[in-house]
């Protein structure tokens, strides 16, 4: 039972002590969460990786891009274990780095090499942490950087003091709204089809654009709508509109805030009690929100239950599982269960671009 389940990793991690570390993303199930020593954002776990050096193995419930930046950041002796390795990302899917070489050798024809008189260069790439490490090592090896979607602002100011425009990828939806919140206009961010020869835009179209969106997206944040927000208005008067920037444009537009997770997470924390939330992001966290704060009515935006179906694919089962691997027996692992790692060859371009995107100041 769930219930056993819980006391045996209890246990497992009382004598693991120091040597393991769990990170949990915020849309893990409540019976994984319990169990992590840091929960977090993507931007925050990623920063918390590195807060515990000594720890011999970090064990990240999430999903498998954030695997791959916690072996990027973390010390090589330390290992990283994602619980169940069929957890991925379907917008990570989206863009490969196949794909991407080839809109990048396409940009390059049409836009040279060369600066600008102020130094800056044709395009800068930009890539979503939710990304494989392929492709944040394109863009470190390309004077590009890493984004979240708590600092993309950030980032893309970052890029265009550097560049006269941005590739920006996978996720279309966090491309264009915060480009958008930055004043872009939506005439300057073509999106890039990577079936079509010029991404299916013309050669003015790229020669005007600002930022050139990939076409990737969630499959969980698109499923949010005007409507949803229309009747939850109509339904809640007063209520408070908060969706994830993975959202479509005209919902984000339609909300009354938007922000990460962690930002969602913060905002419901500090309001006062009895305040009404629509939220437009994953099920776990909504529920858990609704569990957390009592005081508050917070229900999810889509009323069909909108789980991420890959970070669902976690479950304490999984946890029990790599921990018993790991508490072998004289103090030493006995044994490293999927574990993540990443490739030499893109580890070293791929930490420059999370390096940037550490050291990016607001
Ligand atoms: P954040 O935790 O950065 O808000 O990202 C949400 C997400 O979709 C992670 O896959
Ligand atoms: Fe990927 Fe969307 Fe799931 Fe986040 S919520 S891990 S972007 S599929």
């Amino acid at each position: 039972s769930n219930g056993e389940l819980g006391d045996w990793i209890r246990a497992a991690k009382a004598t693991l002590g120091d040597r393991v570390v769990v990170l949990g993303h915020f849309y893990q199930r409540e019976e994984v969460l319990q169990h992590a020593d840091f929960i977090g954002d993507s931007f925050q776990l990623a920063v918390a990786t590195q807060s515990r050096p000594d720890a011999e193995a970090i064990v990240f419930c999430g999903v498998h891009f954030m695997a791959e930046t916690a072996d990027l950041l973390s010390r090589p002796e330390q290992a990283v274990i994602l619980p169940n390795l069929a957890a991925g990302c379907s917008m990570a899917d989206m863009a490969d780095i196949d794909s991407v070489t080839e809109c990048w050798e396409q940009l390059e024809e049409l836009y040279g090499t060369e600066p600008d008189a102020d130094g800056r260069v044709p395009v800068i790439p930009v890539t979503y942490m939710n990304s494989s490490a392929a492709l944040k090592g394109f863009c470190g090896e390309h004077g590009g950087i890493v984004c979240t979607s708590s600092n993309a602002e950030t980032v893309l100011k970052w890029a265009f003091e550097r560049g006269q425009r941005v590739l920006f990828f996978p996720d279309q939806h966090l491309g264009r709204n915060t480009a958008k919140a930055m004043g872009v206009p939506l005439e300057r961010m073509p999106m890039w089809n990577p079936r079509k020869a010029l991404g299916g835009n013309t050669e003015a179209e790229l020669e005007n654009s600002q930022v050139i969106l990939w076409h990737g997206f969630c499959s969980v944040h698109r499923r949010f709508t005007v409507e949803q927000i229309e009747t939850a208005r109509v339904e809640h008067p007063g209520v408070r509109v908060i969706v994830h920037p993975e959202c479509p444009m005209a919902v984000v537009d339609a909300a009354d805030e938007y922000g990460s997770t962690d930002y969602i997470a913060k905002a419901i924390a500090a309001a006062p009690a009895g305040s009404t939330f629509a939220i437009g992001t994953e099920i776990n966290l909504v529920q858990r929100l609704a569990a957390q704060y009592p005081q508050h009515t917070i229900f999810c935006l889509d009323p069909v239950v909108c789980p991420c179906s890959t970070m669902y694919r976690i479950h304490s089962g999984y946890l029990a599982w790599v921990l018993e691997a790991l508490v072998g027996g004289d103090g030493v692992p006995a044994e490293v269960l999927n574990r993540i790692t990443v490739a030499d060859d893109v580890a070293g371009h791929a930490r420059v671009a999370l390096e940037r995107m550490l050291a990016a100041k607001p």
